[in-house]
């Protein structure tokens, strides 16, 4: 006999990331992984390298200046924050402190991969809701709701559709929900939206007791490499993550640099005026060379191919990628014929845009 995992792990095909690197090619243009084309804060930066000097002691565990900081930048209640070691680390936790086995996880169709992962983690049902047109379908997730369901995570915007819900929305979606029910709002692109029929999820979690926020310091402030996330959570829902969490899951330098990069709003300012520039310019240069593009309200568009022939999303794919660009292959979202495209760089963009010409040009 050799030890057995629980229920549900073996189910789970494991996360595969962005590609970064082409064999051959010396400089390539990454933009699978909807990492930020402006990168970190020059101050962000400098916390980071000084905190070298620190790693020698453990972090302190409550991340405290940390918490408080974003409960200042954000207007909010820093005890009901909980910080992780990306926000991927605080889906895991809500899973693992509210899931038993058999219990039923919803999520649309098209819905960021770690959902089912960590729903299989605990020993789960992942349940995914269809998504027709590419969005969230509220009625469809309503009827898929069970005595089962425990957790509905709702990507807000979804990665990799851009697309969003409006808050009234979001508000139909938690009303049909039993009160032991617990609505996940993934706002890991929030920062980039400004719409006035959107909503964080910041208010619900501060009136209701069954709605958690999660937001990510990946996107917009570019820490990707470093791991920093955090939720926003009813008291109680803090109170038991922070028992199961391990005591000292971000470390010295995420911290530390996280801090600055929330304290750089110019920063911040110049990534998302960069974003609605190079997105807005994306979407419709690479619609004029006859591709369909999704309206995105993200840092990224979904680019759809004609299924076979000479434009099919593999040969677009091995075109770009053999020139240096790479891009995000979506199937295992449900998505075969697309590709995610990052914002990226101008110069990025620019070649990203006459390589699809280019491509689109061939007969
Ligand atoms: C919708 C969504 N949620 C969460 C994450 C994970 O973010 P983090 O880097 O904070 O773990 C991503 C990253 O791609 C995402 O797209």
């Amino acid at each position: 006999m050799s030890p057995t995992p629980k229920p549900g792990i073996l189910e789970i095909t494991p996360y595969v990331g962005g590609r970064g690197d082409v064999p051959g090619l010396n400089r390539v243009f990454k933009l699978s992984s909807n990492e930020s084309a402006l990168g970190p804060s020059p101050r962000a930066i400098a916390a980071f390298n000084e905190s070298a000097g620190g790693i020698d002691v453990y972090p302190e565990g409550g991340a405290t200046l940390l918490r408080e900081t974003i409960a200042q930048t954000y207007g909010l209640d820093p005890s009901r924050i909980v910080c992780g070691n990306g926000s991927d680390e605080i889906l895991h936790l809500l899973a693992a402190v509210y899931l038993q086995p058999g219990d039923e996880v919803l999520f649309s169709e098209h819905a960021f991969l770690v959902y089912r992962i960590v729903a299989l983690a605990s020993s789960a049902v992942p349940i995914a809701v269809p998504e027709p047109n590419l969005r969230v379908d509220v009625d469809r997730m309503l009827a898929a709701v069970t005595k089962k369901t425990r957790i509905v995570y709702l990507a807000n915007p979804n990665n990799p559709t851009g697309s969003y819900l409006p808050h009234d929305e979001v508000r139909r979606l938690h009303a049909g929900l039993s009160r032991d029910t617990l609505l996940v709002i993934d706002a890991a692109y929030a920062e980039y939206v400004r719409r006035n029929d959107y909503e964080t999820g910041i208010e619900m979690v501060a009136t209701f007791p069954n709605v958690v926020m999660t937001r990510t310091f990946s996107k917009i402030y570019a820490l990707a490499g470093l791991r920093v996330g955090w939720g926003y959570c009813p008291a109680a829902v803090a109170d038991a993550l922070n028992r199961v969490r391990g005591p000292f899951n971000v470390s010295v330098p995420a911290q530390r640099t996280a801090v600055a990069a929330l304290k750089d709003r110019a920063h911040v300012e110049a990534s998302f005026a960069h974003n609605e520039k190079w997105r807005d310019w994306l979407t419709q240069n690479i619609r004029k060379t006859g591709l369909r593009v999704d309206d995105s309200v993200a840092n990224f568009v979904l680019i759809h191919f004609p299924a076979g022939g000479p434009h099919s999303v593999a040969a677009a794919d091995a075109f770009l990628t053999a020139r240096g660009i790479i891009l995000r292959p979506v199937a295992a979202y449900g998505l075969p014929d697309c590709l995610r495209l990052t914002v990226g760089p101008e110069e990025a963009n620019r070649l990203a845009v006459s390589a699809l010409s280019e491509f689109m040009a061939r007969t």
